[in-house]
């Protein structure tokens, strides 16, 4: 019998349908093709089932989705509704209540005419952001005292605990081991001006004595952002606090294309983990069938591989890496002269092709 795995989906706000919608056509395609099933259950969360229920995401459903095997999200947020308002009641649910500490972020580059830097090569852009997901500024621990009064403060904590710190640490050295390319971990801190990132200081050199095969590097957010624009080609595996992670991949994902490429795992090792686009609802083009879904079909390529489908995961590669090479997707905007449905189109015919020729 074949191996079946049961997929949550919410596909959410703005242009997250549509994109959600091509994903799944090559999700099933790619299943076809390697002889799995992929049952998927499609849940409505996001803005408009909130303005018309005031629901959010009730317990029951979020019991129901932790029984699945993986979950795609397309996007959250909506510009008539108050700013973090669903990006936390269902992003950070997740996140949080299903433990994901690891954003595993590629920043891969697939065709040299889709990078904005000077001369840079496939070759020069080909790193991996592990990017902290449960704690930091993210925790929500904030207050106001005297608020609406010019005497106002506003503080939020930024926390890091040493659990916390040390599991992502050991993931992103496992991860750099597994890559088994430059076989290098880059810290990223700001622990000069942050010192409570001397956690992360201590951690990083403790956990790094396990493994003496992975050279250590450290820089601090700033430079960070500035080597990932002058040299990019010097980081293989990087590992880095929620909200400079949260940064330093988009700046990373504009070197690799740009948001309509760049895909992210929300991942517990072992446990139903989340996969998603980076870029966000962009309402203002949402149900004009002019989004680029790559980012989504580069999601559903990672929670394959998550999945242990590798063989599935690399057609999906390779079909995109071939599409983009060849500027049969010329580019990754809405200007890319494709509708939405037109690139999933590609997709398909790309993932037949490489199967006729194999
Ligand atoms: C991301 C997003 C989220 C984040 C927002 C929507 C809360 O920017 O996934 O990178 O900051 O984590
Ligand atoms: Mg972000």
């Amino acid at each position: 019998m074949s191996k079946t795995y049961n997929i949550a989906v919410i596909p959410g706000d703005g242009i997250g349908p549509e994109v959600v919608r091509e994903g799944l056509r090559v999700l099933a395609r790619v299943a076809s093709l390697e002889g799995f099933t992929a049952a998927t259950t499609t849940y409505p969360f996001g803005a408009e089932h909130y303005l018309k229920t005031q629901e959010v995401f009730p317990d029951s459903a979020f019991e129901e989705v932790k029984r699945h095997d993986a979950i795609l999200l397309g996007a959250i947020g909506d510009p008539r509704i108050q700013v973090g308002f669903l990006e936390f009641g269902i992003i950070a649910r997740m996140r949080f209540g299903l433990d994901l500490y690891v954003n595993l972020r590629p920043v891969k580059l697939y065709a040299e005419h889709l990078c904005p830097l000077k001369d840079r090569k496939p070759e020069d852009v080909d790193f991996i952001v592990v990017r902290e997901n449960t704690e930091d500024a993210y925790a929500g621990m904030y207050g106001y005292f005297k608020k609406g009064t010019p005497d106002e403060i506003a503080t939020q904590e930024i926390l890091f605990t040493r659990k916390g710190t040390e599991r992502v640490i050991r993931y992103a050295f496992e991860l750099a081991r597994r890559r088994n390319r430059a076989k290098k971990l880059t810290l990223v801190d700001k622990a000069n001006a942050v010192r409570a990132m001397d956690l992360w200081t201590r951690t990083f050199e403790e956990v790094g004595a396990e493994y003496p095969d992975i050279a250590r590097d450290h820089a601090y957010i700033d430079a960070a952002t500035m080597w990932c624009v002058k040299n990019p080609e010097w980081f293989d595996t990087v590992v880095t606090s929620n909200m400079f992670g949260d940064i330093l991949t988009d700046l990373a994902a504009m070197i690799q294309g740009g948001l309509g490429v760049a895909a992210s795992g929300n991942l517990h090792p072992g446990r139903v983990s989340l996969f998603e686009p980076i870029h966000g609802s962009a309402p203002k083009y949402a149900g004009k069938n002019l989004a680029n879904p790559i980012a989504t079909v580069m999601a559903v390529q990672m929670m394959l591989d998550y999945l242990g489908e590798t063989r599935a995961a690399q057609r999906i590669e390779d079909a995109v890496a071939a599409l983009l090479r060849s500027k049969r997707i010329p580019s990754l905007g809405s200007d890319s002269g494709l509708s939405t449905s037109q690139v999933g189109d590609l997709v398909l015919a790309e993932l037949e092709r490489a199967q006729v020729t194999a």
